[in-house]
């Protein structure tokens, strides 16, 4: 059956993907998208296995959200993009507000890590070991890791996490790489820092979170994919959407898919860009409108779950 997996797949990719949240999977209309594999080959929970939700007090794991997607990805025979295991945001304030000194907060953080990744081995397609770890600027972002650790965080924490699971492919992943300037940069120096460390690093994560109208060319993201590939390591569209002001024009949907287009089809272009993930598939639960007032409509499927079929062939084109 032709779908955005089934062209991802006949392209040469891994897959096309959605993420997807516990409170949304009532919805069966919603689910039975979600669980079509012509469409969607992998899946990312939006929330479930980050920090607060598996350890929301120190040495306390709950999986159970968590295992609720694993069991779904299984029943429907799609890969997992696992996400996330450090970051700054969704931690429990027991970890931001504790105090820890280094070493301390080395074993919390190895710990989490060790646990989490051994609780979902063989699971795990990727994880996203390290989340936003940059600002705008390039230069590192302040959270309690960086602050209390330094750099040495990021080769420590994927070093836990390819000792937890050897298999997974370990991505470091954050948003704005995509316009290919000091954020960028700064990401592929990460990715140099964990080699140089001798940790395993796979991937670079480009979120994918994008305006409409103000989206990169196809062109110059395929050589930040390139640049990527040349440092040995695979590159994925992580968390893509691509957002407008609402209710959308019907210009606005022109230019998305015209936007949706050129992410995509670097991503086709390039042998190392293993995959692409939409952050959720529908309108009906995109973060956008929460976050950003007045914007939106960012998905291929609107809020009723109907195809905007302009976009959606775009995709499909893209893959082609
Ligand atoms: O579950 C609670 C619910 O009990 C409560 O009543 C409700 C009231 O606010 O909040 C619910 O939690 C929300 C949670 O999503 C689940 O819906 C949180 O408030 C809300 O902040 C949280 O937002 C998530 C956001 O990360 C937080 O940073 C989004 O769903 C999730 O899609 C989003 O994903 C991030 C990626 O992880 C990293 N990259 C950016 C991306 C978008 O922000």
């Amino acid at each position: 059956v032709d779908g955005l997996n089934t062209r991802a797949v006949a392209a040469g990719k891994e897959y096309f993907g959605s993420a997807t949240d516990n409170g949304e999977l009532s919805d069966i209309p919603y689910l039975e998208g979600l669980s079509n594999t012509a469409d969607f080959g992998s899946i990312t929970p939006g929330n479930a296995m980050k920090w607060d939700t598996i350890e929301p007090s120190r040495g306390t794991f709950n999986f159970a959200n968590g295992d609720t997607i694993v069991d779904l990805a299984e029943k429907n025979g799609q890969l997992l993009r696992c996400h996330t295991l450090v970051w700054h945001s969704q931690l429990p304030s027991w970890v931001s507000n504790g105090g820890f000194d280094n070493a301390t907060l080395i074993d919390i953080m190895v710990n989490h890590i060790t646990q989490e990744v051994t609780h979902y081995k063989g699971k795990c397609y990727h994880w996203d070991v390290v989340n936003e770890a940059l600002n705008e600027d390039g230069t590192y972002r302040s959270s309690v890791f960086y602050d209390t650790i330094g750099p040495a965080y990021l080769p420590i924490a994927f070093a836990a996490a390819a000792a937890a699971d050897p298999e997974a492919k370990l991505y470091f992943n954050d948003y704005n790489l995509e316009y290919g300037g000091a954020k960028f940069n700064a990401a592929l120096e990460i990715v140099k820092l964990v080699q140089s460390y001798g940790a395993k690093i796979d991937g670079l994560g480009f979120q994918g979170h994008l305006i409409v109208g103000s989206t990169p060319s196809r062109s110059s993201q395929e050589s930040n994919l390139n640049k990527v590939a040349a440092l040995g390591v695979e590159a994925a569209f992580t968390e893509l959407d691509i957002r407008t002001t609402t209710p959308a024009t019907e210009a606005a949907v022109a230019q998305q898919a015209k936007d949706y287009a050129a992410t995509v089809g670097a991503c086709a272009a390039v042998e190392k860009c293993v995959g692409v993930t939409i952050w959720d598939y529908t309108d009906k639960y995109s973060w956008i409108p929460s976050v950003f007032q007045g914007q939106g409509a960012a998905l291929p499927w609107d809020e009723n779950l109907q195809k905007k079929e302009l976009v959606y062939n775009a995709i499909l084109e893209a893959l082609s």
